[in-house]
């Protein structure tokens, strides 16, 4: 360990403190390099990552298929205008409607929450040419995650998030997940759209139940509702498809990605139909930013590594190990609730508040952990992971939890 004259993490953390805005509860550790699944601090430190920037590198840090494309298309060009067709948009729209059995047509954004914005506005926009000038209400669930900005905070049925910056944007109603009969009592001829996460991530990875989604599809189709399904977490392999719908085999009308598409370069994605994308006139949207060439390249990069290098398959196959040995795990400690995921979004769910602990802890035994609460680890590796990798974080684990637990 360093001193603390000597530690250039400290130096950098307290030169953060000051300058910047005190959003995030930030841990005193800095990453100055990453490759793959591992990060090295300002120390020189190596670390193993089990979160991948919240689910945004399931390419790893700095691939280098990845930053060798982008790093090409940054020498030629960055940004035009969106008043100009840009050649690498065009390709990796091309590609995004390639991979999914729906999609027609593609909207760039910068961001998973800007791309939620703009699914909301294509949603309301279509059902009100459609239909009718009331039909603008949007279904989400309880514990879902969409964003911070207001329209994607309004759809974030999170009390806690949202009670200081009320008023919300108005027309959003919450359903509980899973409970069809919560859905049904929500749905009214105002009801233009269900926006849902197959698998709620921040929330603390809430599986939809088969039955359930397949039904809420059903139920969308009957009441001229457009299912939009936030797979900004979920997307590029993280359940072990490429899209977490694909394991439902349901398909939506809307699909928001965003974070492991860009490879760690900011981008956000909607992706629908010709015919629901044909609500969108110039002028109804637009972002100065999204679809630049370099986002977009790191995109087309980000996607033919996943399908060349096995990724997906990986994620399913790791996954299992992961999620049987978090069971192992369970049995010799009453003070783990439950574990549960898909492919590589798992969770341990604890009976007291030891998440905290837990990532402080591991972090100083340079194992990076995250908490969606106080008493729920959330796993979200990048999918080169492998099971030695796996296995030093079960060993991590079974100590600590065993150390708390006496
Ligand atoms: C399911 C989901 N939707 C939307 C967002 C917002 O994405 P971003 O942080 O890129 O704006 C997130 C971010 O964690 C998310 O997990």
């Amino acid at each position: 360990m360093k001193t603390e004259e000597m530690d250039k993490n400290l130096e950098i953390y307290n030169e953060g403190s000051k300058y910047l805005m005190n959003t995030y509860s930030r841990l005193p550790v800095v990453f100055v390099k990453g490759e793959m699944q591992y990060l090295w601090d300002a120390n020189g430190q190596k670390y193993l990552d089990f979160i991948a920037g919240y689910g945004c590198l399931n390419v790893g840090h700095s691939n280098k298929f990845v930053m060798g494309k982008l790093k090409k298309q940054i020498d030629n060009i960055i940004q035009s205008s969106n008043v100009y067709h840009n050649k690498t948009q065009v390709e990796l729209a091309k590609k995004l409607c390639n991979l999914t059995d729906f999609g027609e047509k593609v909207f760039f954004a910068n961001s998973g929450t800007e791309a939620i914005e703009g699914a909301i506005k294509l949603a309301r926009k279509f059902s009100r040419d459609k239909y009718n000038s009331d039909k603008y209400r949007i279904i989400s669930f309880y514990k879902s995650f969409h964003g911070r900005t207001l329209g994607a905070l309004s759809a974030t049925a999170q009390t806690k998030k949202q009670e200081v910056f009320k008023p919300l944007i108005e027309g959003f109603d919450y359903a509980r997940l899973n409970d069809i009969n919560s859905v049904k009592g929500k749905i009214n001829k105002n009801t233009c759209a269900i926006l849902i996460e197959p698998i709620q991530g921040e929330g603390g990875i809430n599986i939809s139940d088969k039955k359930f989604l397949t039904w809420i599809r059903k139920i969308c189709f009957e009441n001229k509702i457009l299912l939009i399904l936030d797979e900004v977490q979920t997307g590029f392999g993280r359940t072990g498809e490429m899209f977490a719908y694909q394991n439902y085999g349901i398909k939506p009308d809307i699909m928001v990605i965003a974070k492991s598409l860009g490879g760690g370069m900011p981008i956000g994605a909607i992706i629908s139909t010709d015919d629901i994308s044909s609500a969108f006139n110039p002028g109804d949207h637009g972002s100065t930013f999204g679809g630049n060439a370099a986002s977009c390249a790191a995109g087309c990069a980000v996607i033919d590594y996943i399908l060349k290098n096995g990724l997906i398959d990986k994620s399913r196959e790791v996954g299992k190990y992961f999620l049987n040995k978090l069971k192992e795990i369970k049995k010799k400690y009453t003070i783990i609730k439950d574990v549960r995921g898909i492919g590589l979004m798992l969770a341990m769910e604890f009976r007291e508040e030891v998440a905290d602990i837990l990532v402080r802890n591991a972090l100083k035994d340079y194992i990076i952990l995250n908490k969606v609460s106080d008493s729920i680890l959330r796993f979200l590796p990048p999918l080169m992971i492998t099971k030695d990798n796996v296995n030093i974080l079960m060993e991590w684990l079974d100590k600590n939890i065993g150390d708390l637990q006496k």
